[in-house]
């Protein structure tokens, strides 16, 4: 059980005969872990801070997982005000847990709360309230090897607002699942779609900051290259309808020898941690890497390409299509690059290998 303390944060109960605490207090909950997926199974705890437009964040606190109340005319609702942020914590063989690059994500979601005119949490309480919550929810960061809990924090325009403006009031809330591997194909290639009509996002717009009405767009084209058995789609700029931008859920790069490229950051691409983090260790791993504008052509004669993303970590990708003609990679499983960086990235994440790059922050 929490308890709330004068200073209305709160402590975890110390009876040993606690009630509500005694399924809690067990190191795992009760679940089956070999086979998580990507869909939310509710936890113990949420996090919430509220400020009011133009004053700060101050004091947040855990409350129980549970439906929350909107005013129908929320600005988040009736005007999209609002922003997301996904990163992960794994359980260590010791029982630690760890976060990767969380300042990372308050950072990003600053940047977008500015593009959006919402306040945000300082870097340093938007880190503390992921710490809290994920150790609130403890017993539902999978067993090592199992998955993790993805974190979800949100940011949005909770006041009422019913003329077009920046919402009154702002809420931060953080929530958690376990999880497992995105895609339904596990860690199978993915088999994806250029979209050659629909866009995500042009200059100008919000495509480069992490807004909710970023990924509704998407929902159109992603939901018929489903129903026709792609895994997700690949969108193209809008001005020229030529370059690559990136997959609904995650950034894209192509393998060709012993370079790899990557769509550079130009407003309508989400600057992927994942993305960046991959850039690092492919570079300190002696492969070259450049950020330019990637012509869809050179998927034609790519050797490999490969999705990162936090949600779908590094995701090989077997075919492409575009314009009727599919491209395919590899025979089956991960291209040797994106092996190497996967295994690299995962290792550091589940602290397997030591983090000569600082990228981890340990909870105990
Ligand atoms: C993430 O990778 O955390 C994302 O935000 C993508 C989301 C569509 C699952």
């Amino acid at each position: 059980m929490l308890i709330s303390t004068l200073h209305g944060s709160y402590l975890f109960c110390a009876l040993t005969k606690c009630v509500e605490c005694s399924s809690e207090a067990s190191e795992l909950a009760d679940i089956e872990w070999d086979n998580l997926g990507f869909g939310l199974l509710p936890t113990d705890y949420m996090y919430m801070m509220k400020c009011s437009q133009g004053g700060n964040f101050s004091k947040g606190e855990l409350q129980r997982f549970g439906n929350i109340e909107l005013n129908p005319s929320a600005g988040v609702l009736n005007y999209g005000q609002g922003l997301f942020e996904g990163l992960k914590a794994y359980r260590k063989e010791d029982g630690n847990i760890l976060l990767f690059r969380p300042e990372e994500n308050a950072l990003r979601m600053r940047q977008g709360a500015e593009r959006m005119c919402m306040p945000a949490p300082t870097v340093d309480q938007f880190v503390e309230a992921v710490k809290e919550t994920v150790l609130a929810n403890k017993r539902w960061v999978p067993p090592p090897g199992k998955g993790s809990l993805y974190i979800r924090p949100l940011l949005m325009g909770s006041g009422a607002v019913l003329g077009l403006a920046p919402a009154p009031e702002y809420t931060f809330l953080i929530y958690v699942s376990p999880v497992g591997n995105y895609f339904k194909e596990g860690v199978a290639p993915i088999n994806l779609i250029v979209e050659h009509e629909l866009h995500r996002a042009t200059p100008g717009g919000t495509g480069g900051v992490k807004t909710i009405g970023n990924y509704a767009a998407v929902l159109k084209a992603q939901s018929a290259a489903k129903a026709k058995g792609y895994s997700d789609v690949l969108y193209l700029d809008c001005v020229h309808k030529k370059y690559l931008e990136e997959v609904s859920s995650c950034n894209i790069f192509v393998v060709k020898g012993n370079v790899i490229s990557t769509p550079a950051i130009k407003g309508t691409i989400l600057p992927g941690i994942t993305r960046k983090s991959i850039i690092d260790v492919a570079r300190s791993q002696g492969i070259q890497v450049e950020e330019r504008f990637v012509p869809v052509d050179e998927l034609l004669d790519a050797d490999e390409v490969f999705c990162t993303g936090t949600a779908v970590v590094v995701s090989p990708v077997g075919s492409i299509t575009y314009k009727g003609k599919r491209v395919s990679y590899g025979v089956d499983g991960f291209g040797a690059v994106a092996q190497q960086l996967y295994s690299v990235l995962t290792r550091l994440q589940m602290g397997l290998i030591d983090d000569k790059m600082n990228w981890t922050v340990e909870l105990s």
